[in-house]
Parts: C-alpha cells; sequence; structure tokens
C-alpha cells in the first residue's frame, strides 16, 4: 500500500474512532464544491457514490448505467479537493461481477488514475473473493450489504432487507465474511436497526449505517438527499438538512425576471472607463474618416476571410507542405 498524502486522515483511525464509541461520519460527493464543503464540515469519510447515476447523471431509479469512466472522472475530481476525508470510489455495475482479476484492474484505476484512498463494492457472495482480491493489490475496500442498489431488481426493488431470522443471520455471516475478506469497513443498508446492532458488536471493523438504525458505528446519507437539491419521493431513512432545490428554482426565476425586464446588470456589474478616454473614443466613433475607415476595413477583412475559407467539399483538402 502506498504511503497516504499529508494530511489525509489515516485509514486505521477508523478503527480507533469504533473502539472509542466516536461516530464516523460519511457523506457522499460528486464534484469539487462538494467534496470542500465535506472537507471542510470535517466530515470523515467522501464517498463518490454509484448514486452518482441517479442524482447527477439524470437516471431514474437505478444505479447501474454509470459507467467505469464517468465513476473515475467524477473520483478524479472529489480526490483532487477532499485532501483530509477518506475518498472512496464506488465501483459500478459491471466493474467487479465478471472475474477477480477485472476487479483487481478496475479497483487499480480508482486507486491511480482517480486519486481514491479507497473502492467499494456491494455485496457478499463472489463479491468476498473480489474484495480479497483487491485488498491482496493493496488497495482498501469498503463492502457494502443489505439493500445493495445494484442488485435492486434481484432484490425485488428498493426495499429493507433481513426481515426475516433467517435473511438477518445471512446478513451477520456476509458483513463478517467481508471483513475476514480485508473490508476496512462495511456499509450496512436499509436493514432493522437490531440486525444492524448485532452485526456493529460482531465486527471489528466499523459499520456505517444509511437506513441502518442508530448503532451503526457511523452514518451516511447522499449529498442531494441531505441537502434537499433531491426532488420527489425520499426514502424514510433520509433526513433533509437544507431545502437547496427550493432556493435554486427561487434564485434562477428571479435571475430570468430580472434579465427579461432590464433589472439586472446594473452599473455596479460593469466595467468603466477613464472619461477623457470615453470622450475621445466617443468622437472617433462619430468623426466621419472614422465611418469611412471602418467600412475599408471591414471589406477588406471580409475579401480576406473569403480567400481562406476551406474549398468546397467536392475538391479535395488542400494538403499542408513545408516545401515552397
Ligand atoms: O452509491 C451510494 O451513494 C451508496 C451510498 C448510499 C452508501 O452506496
Amino acid at each position: 500500500m502506498s504511503t497516504p498524502p499529508r494530511g489525509k486522515m489515516p485509514l486505521p483511525r477508523l478503527a480507533e474512532l469504533k473502539r472509542d464509541g466516536q461516530k464516523i461520519v460519511m457523506v457522499t460527493a460528486y464534484d469539487a464544491p462538494g467534496a470542500r464543503f465535506a472537507e471542510d464540515a470535517g466530515i470523515d469519510i467522501v464517498l463518490v457514490g454509484d448514486t452518482a447515476a441517479m442524482v447527477v447523471l439524470g437516471y431514474e431509479g437505478t444505479t447501474v448505467p454509470v459507467t467505469m469512466d464517468e465513476m473515475i472522472f467524477l473520483t478524479r475530481t472529489v480526490a483532487r479537493s477532499a485532501r483530509r476525508p477518506i475518498v472512496v470510489g464506488d465501483m459500478p455495475f459491471g466493474s467487479y461481477q465478471v472475474s477477480d482479476e477485472a476487479a483487481v484492474e478496475n479497483a487499480i484505476r480508482f486507486f491511480k488514475e482517480a486519486g481514491a484512498d479507497a473502492v467499494k463494492l456491494e455485496g457478499a457472495g463472489p463479491s468476498i473473493s473480489r474484495a480479497r482480491a483487491i485488498v491482496d493489490a493493496g488497495i482498501p475496500v469498503m463492502g457494502h450489504v443489505g439493500l445493495t442498489p445494484q442488485s435492486a431488481t434481484m432484490l425485488g426493488g428498493f426495499k429493507t432487507q433481513g426481515k426475516t431470522a433467517e435473511a438477518a443471520a445471512q446478513l451477520v455471516e456476509d458483513a463478517l465474511a467481508l471483513e475476514e475478506a480485508g473490508c476496512f469497513a462495511v456499509v450496512l443498508e436499509a436493514l432493522p436497526a437490531p440486525v444492524a446492532a448485532e452485526i456493529t458488536s460482531r465486527l471489528t471493523v466499523p459499520t456505517i449505517g444509511i437506513g441502518a438504525g442508530p448503532d451503526c458505528d457511523g452514518q451516511v446519507l447522499v449529498y442531494h438527499d441531505l441537502l434537499g437539491l433531491t426532488e420527489g419521493h425520499l426514502p424514510r431513512f433520509v433526513k433533509r438538512y437544507a431545502s437547496l432545490s427550493r432556493e435554486i428554482r427561487d434564485a434562477l426565476e428571479h435571475y430570468a425576471e430580472d434579465v427579461r425586464s432590464g433589472a439586472f446588470p446594473e452599473q455596479q456589474h460593469g466595467y468603466e472607463m477613464p472619461a477623457g478616454e470615453l470622450e475621445d473614443f466617443e468622437s472617433r466613433m462619430r468623426s466621419p474618416s472614422s465611418s469611412r475607415a471602418s467600412a475599408q476595413a471591414r471589406k477588406r477583412s471580409s475579401a480576406t476571410a473569403k480567400a481562406q475559407a476551406p474549398a468546397p467539399r467536392s475538391e479535395p483538402p488542400l494538403r499542408k507542405t513545408s516545401s515552397p
């Protein structure tokens, strides 16, 4: 594993926070301002979630379509601005399902090209071997069990998981297996609070809950949900801390009104020139010689533009040559 950049929160600090009973704070971010705000708020972990598909890329109700290249682009943007928080790149659907080798290759892209400190992948089963392979390659991995949106279709939709004793016991096994595979933390999404509490007490690595009750070692929310940028239905586990979409809509409507009515821009939004220069400029513009000269200049520049215009499409292009 490489040495973390200066000022970066050390990964082992997360396990210390768990041991000390101090809560870990995680939030998603998808761009530089979001990363900066998270850093300034003292957030511990910034997840560049594949929820990007829904909250920034405009796909409805699914995280599946977001690609590796899109995730790399977003993660690089966040990693540039979030210096202290641990930046986790979320491996999108298709980037780790095929084989351990493909999973390691794609995790390396997050680490090397995007500057992520760690990656996250969803599920147990085959994901356990993927997690182990990525950890063996020297890249920290965060697990994710419970409601795993990439497999929402198989799970019967965005539904609470672990509601039967059997399903709950399986979730405990899955989380333990992810810890055993080397994950440094496990996200628990949409499961009954007592199940999340049981998993949290059995794991030595921290659990980060989202809709998993108060006993997890930390909590995560999606940036757009907590800031009130998401419109329409929200899961019940979301708490809104602001109503930014309302503010943004109001501001844009106000701006449009101002432009149309001429109320914007005002004098304070423009630039001035020294009074003498302005007078001189105006008198030049008014003098007949100036208008004749500028008409001639216009004529000359239009003749030059015609001469330089590309040959019509039907003719072969002019070859550039260095010979005289
Ligand atoms: O993609 C995401 O934002 C997530 C969080 C909801 C944990 O996986």
